[in-house]
């Protein structure tokens, strides 16, 4: 058991491919959801807390108002679930120190639950195995194992299922962050919605099982840029741009600034744009941030390594 801090820092996720099949009866939808872990990252300090008073969680970064600092925070969550698995107090301060975007579809939350899970581990001295460490990411939510896992990965299932990807890299993106979040079962839900409405249905039964692109999958494994913008696909997209119009814009001003592609990442409201390059990504960085359709825009590279320990003192 060791006193000493442990600070975990962990990734941003972009979807390079999101394919949703039909609503499940218990809510989910099949995915085949292709993640690949993005240079922005959030950092979680673990330090032992007072006896009784269970997980307590601060945040610093911009945003964090409007996460919840209680028991529904995802790593307390996290905290709580560990210490249950093992029998052991969840007593533990934890600092979120937040610059992945809140509630933009790059999933944050998740990530803070994989990084509190890895930081009391260690903090608790418990050295969980992997596979329980992911079981338990599964139960927390359907993107947090990849949060533990990073690279890439296609997440079959609710998303939880992972299978590691080879990827090759550096590719180089912009990030346009939006004022306010999207809430992702609202976005899932407007996505049964336009089925509903267009006549083919929602369920299961509907919507073809989805199925991981063999182009995507090359592109990503020989890092060429070119042939990964020509394959990428977000199947929540639509939704995301119903809930949010001025969306449209953010997209057709980073394509028009130089972008291979541009897409709403995951539920949205972040869009995702791929650069050919990183002196093009800074450019059309520059180019958004000026262009008053979106609140900031940052260039980040993938792959990037899952939640790691950087710190314990
Ligand atoms: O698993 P997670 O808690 O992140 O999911 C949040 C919500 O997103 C779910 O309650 C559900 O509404 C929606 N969701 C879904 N299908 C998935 C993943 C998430 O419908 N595969």
């Amino acid at each position: 058991m060791t006193a000493a801090p442990v600070t975990v820092r962990v990734p941003a996720k972009v979807n390079v491919q999101l394919a949703v099949g039909g609503r499940r009866p218990d809510g989910f939808h099949d995915l085949a959801n292709v993640f690949l872990a993005v240079g922005l990252y959030d950092e979680v300090t673990a330090t032992a807390g007072a006896a009784g008073e269970g997980p307590v969680i601060t945040a610093s970064g911009p945003d964090v108002g409007s996460i919840p600092l209680d028991a529904t925070n995802l790593a307390a969550k996290a905290a709580l679930a560990l210490a249950a698995h093992h029998g052991v107090a969840p007593d533990v301060r934890l600092h979120i120190v937040k610059d992945i975007p809140v509630a933009g579809g790059m999933a944050g939350g998740s990530a803070d639950a994989a990084a509190a899970l890895l930081a009391c581990d260690t903090l608790w001295g418990l050295g969980t195995p992997r596979e329980q460490l992911l079981a338990i990411c599964a139960e927390l939510g359907s993107d947090v194992p990849f949060s533990l896992v990073g690279g890439a990965a296609l997440g079959e299932g609710r998303g939880e299922i992972l299978t590691p990807l080879e990827v090759a890299g550096p590719f180089h993106w912009v990030f346009a962050v939006a004022d306010g979040g999207l809430s992702t079962p609202a976005v899932y839900r407007e996505c049964d919605r336009l089925r509903q409405e267009s006549g083919g249905g929602d369920t299961v039964a509907d919507v073809p099982a989805p199925a991981a692109d063999p182009a995507l999958l090359d592109a990503l494994r020989t890092g060429d840029p070119y042939a990964l913008a020509a394959v990428l696909v977000n199947d929540l997209q639509a939704a995301a741009l119903s809930l949010r119009p001025a969306l449209a814009g953010t997209l057709a001003t980073g394509t028009d600034a130089g972008a291979l592609a541009a897409l709403v990442s995951g539920s949205g409201p972040t869009c995702a744009f791929l650069a050919p390059d990183a002196d093009t990504a800074a450019k059309i960085a520059v180019t958004l941030a000026a262009s008053g359709t979106c609140r900031s825009a940052r260039p980040a590279a993938s792959p990037a390594p899952g939640a790691a320990v950087v710190r314990t003192a």
